[in-house]
């Protein structure tokens, strides 16, 4: 249990004080135009970890890459004219874009989940200037808990969250009161993965174009079994408890396999570590060129069980 403090966004000390808990991996919950984001340092990988232990998902989503400006987002995205285009147009405000991811960049390999793109959004208000003076990105989903409905009052976050993370800026009631629109510029065409703040026809007059509609409202329901560059190219096998040299060892806490390529997960059987390290470890072993990756147990508690998840994923079956 932590103590949850909460504090009015206008005060003087409010966005030093939410950079001090943000530089030290803590958890701030802050008010956007769109809904109440749970945020942590997008560069820091056991506190995004600790973003999805909190809101209790059983599995990686991607999050939204909060940035202080275009300029910032520029450094982790790779944008094109059209994405210049709708992010003069829209930025500060509720559209998030995603766009194919810069190599490189400093955001935790957690925060997209395996994804080759990165969701990319400029809010408006005190995170904008939290961002800036942090000099970080922040990653934050909508701050409910997993299955319940997106917060745009302090209270309602308080409801869920209280005593699960460090801080709550209190900014009354959000003025769109819905979720931004997502856009996604990483494929072959404009597509639009969720409605929300910005209408879509707006988008379309300022393109001078359609934009596709996606067939589903759950934009990435399993990000894990889409193509990109994290999904391993090896064979995945879960639960290894024997090894052969060729194998690369993926361990957690003291299960020792080993091999001429062994990793660990978390020494210390840290499930957060563990998360944190998860995309970057098989992002290695496919540098390795490892043709198979024995996974030791890994205990199905917490988050645990989104890493299991994950690496399920990667154990099964390819087409
Ligand atoms: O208004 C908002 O967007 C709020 C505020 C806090 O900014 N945030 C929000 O985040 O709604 P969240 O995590 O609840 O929803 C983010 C959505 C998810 O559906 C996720 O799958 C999608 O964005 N997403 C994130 N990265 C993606 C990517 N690389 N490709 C496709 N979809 C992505
Ligand atoms: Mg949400």
């Amino acid at each position: 249990m932590i103590k949850t403090r909460v504090q009015p966004a206008t005060e003087a000390n409010t966005v030093p004080n939410a950079v001090d808990v943000l530089r030290t991996g803590g958890l701030v919950a802050i008010p956007t135009e769109t809904v109440y984001g749970l945020a942590a340092d997008a560069t820091d990988g056991e506190a995004v970890a600790r973003i999805y232990e909190v809101k209790g998902r059983p599995s990686f989503n991607p999050l939204i890459v909060h940035c202080a400006n275009a300029e910032m987002a520029r450094t982790f995205g790779i944008f094109d004219d059209t994405a210049n285009k709708l992010a003069s147009a829209f930025w500060p405000g509720p559209l998030t874009l995603v766009l194919p991811h810069k190599d490189g960049s400093l955001v935790s390999p957690l925060v997209r989940a395996g994804l080759a793109s990165v969701a990319l959004r400029v809010p408006i208000g005190v995170s904008a200037d939290i961002i800036a003076a942090l000099g970080r990105p922040l990653a934050a989903p909508s701050a409910n808990l997993s299955g319940r409905v997106s917060p745009t009052r302090a209270a309602h976050v308080m409801d869920q969250l209280g005593s699960a993370i460090d801080m709550i800026l209190d900014a009354g009631a959000c003025q769109v009161g819905l979720e931004s629109t997502i856009i996604s510029l990483a494929g072959e065409e404009p597509m639009l993965l969720r409605s929300g703040g910005v209408p879509v026809e707006e988008i379309e007059e300022t393109l001078g174009c359609a934009v596709a509609r996606s067939r589903s409202d759950a934009p990435v329901e399993a990000p894990g079994m889409m193509k990109s560059h994290y999904a391993p190219r090896a064979m995945v096998r879960l639960n290894a408890t024997e090894i052969t040299q060729e194998d690369g060892a993926l361990n957690f806490a003291a299960s020792g396999l080993s091999a001429r390529h062994s990793l660990n997960l978390s020494p210390d059987g840290d499930l957060r570590e563990a998360a944190a390290n998860l995309f970057e470890y098989l992002a290695a072993f496919n540098r390795l060129d490892v043709k198979r990756i024995a996974v030791a147990p890994i205990p199905q508690l917490g988050l645990g069980a989104a890493i299991n998840d994950r690496l399920e994923r990667a154990a099964a079956p390819r087409a």
